[in-house]
């Protein structure tokens, strides 16, 4: 397979390329100058650079065309990571024309497939197990943008005769993850034997594995049937409470935690789960890294790389 990636030195993108080579794949990567490809040192040999930006997507078009993907997997976003973003305008302007631009080249590289990265925040505050039928109520503008992008995506490629699969994604943690997202941040904090500040922690929420996104991106390519919306989570929500103290445990049972010295976000959504039956069916993927195990070995990457963390 030839594809080519977008968002391959984040978290999520750099997991995908590794797969992506292991399987043979050639891979090209879409990336700023101004990116650190640590995630990627090792691999970088392997990888056809692309150096540019999403907002200047027009002045690769030969590279792209060149490259010749079969396959694109759009996960570059800016103000991806950080919830300081979430309702900046930024996430429409810098990447609503960029996503839009990138299925046109899609169409004149003659790709076959482009799977996109959607997101829970599509939905808004859905208190039951959420299923793609449901009527998307984005509460930030990251969310209003992922669909927006979603929902376009889906209608050019369906014009230009190309599979397109957007995947509303819950939360992803593991090895690698942006220290900006709550459970680096308080392996970091733990690591460092502080007592992380948190909110009461009441909040149930839907954690995948990055081994399970991963396989779930790869199989997306590989299976023609697979197109439209997908939710991909773990199916199970977990109280906060419990994730930030099973994570403690791991580091030390006798750390404090400072629950309840942080105030909820005004837009808090307190209970999100995602409804898989769609995906499970259209791929026969299911999640196959039980909480415990994957936050056991986040921990113990996040402990052997304390020294870019901590
Ligand atoms: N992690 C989650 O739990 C989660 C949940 C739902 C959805 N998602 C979505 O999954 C995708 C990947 O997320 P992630 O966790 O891997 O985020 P991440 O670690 O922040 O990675 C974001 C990637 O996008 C690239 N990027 C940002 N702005 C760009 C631009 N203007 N042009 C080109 N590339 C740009 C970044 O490049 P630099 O290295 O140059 O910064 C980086 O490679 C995103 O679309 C995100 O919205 C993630």
């Amino acid at each position: 397979m030839n594809a080519l990636v977008t968002g391959a030195t984040g978290f999520i993108g750099s997991h995908l390329v590794r797969r992506l080579v292991r399987e043979g794949a050639q891979v090209s990567v879409l990336m700023r100058s101004s990116a650190d490809p640590w995630r990627l040192r090792d691999i970088m040999p392997r990888l056809n650079c692309l150096q540019g930006d999403l907002s200047s997507l027009t002045s690769l078009a030969g590279e792209i065309k060149r490259a010749k993907p079969e396959v694109i997997y759009h996960l570059g976003w800016q103000g991806a990571s950080s919830h300081q973003f979430q309702n900046d305008p930024a996430q429409v302007f810098a990447n609503l024309p960029g996503s839009l631009e990138l299925v046109q080249l899609a169409a004149e590289c003659g790709c076959r497939a482009w799977i996109g990265m959607g997101s829970v925040l599509e939905y808004g505050n859905y208190p039951v197990p959420v299923t793609e039928e449901q009527a998307p109520r984005p509460v930030t503008l990251y969310g209003a943008a992922k669909f927006a992008v979603g929902l376009l995506a889906q209608k050019l490629c369906a014009g230009y005769g190309i599979r397109s699969a957007w995947f509303r994604l819950f939360w992803a943690y593991g090895p690698g993850d942006d220290t900006a997202r709550m459970i680096p941040y308080l392996i970091g904090a733990l690591l460092k034997g502080e007592r992380p500040a948190l909110t009461p922690g009441e909040q149930k929420w839907d954690y995948l594995f990055i081994d399970d996104v991963v396989e779930a991106l790869w199989r997306a390519a590989a299976h023609p049937g697979v197109q439209g919306v997908y939710n991909l989570g773990s199916g199970a929500a977990n109280p906060l409470r419990e994730v930030v103290e099973r994570i403690r445990d791991f580091i030390d049972p006798s750390l404090p935690l400072g629950f309840g010295e942080l105030p909820y976000r005004p837009d808090q959504i307190m209970h999100l789960q995602a409804d898989i039956s769609r995906l499970r069916k259209a791929m026969n993927w299911e999640p196959a890294v039980e909480i415990q195990n994957g936050l056991r070995r986040t921990v113990e990457w996040f402990r052997l790389n304390r020294n870019r963390y901590v």
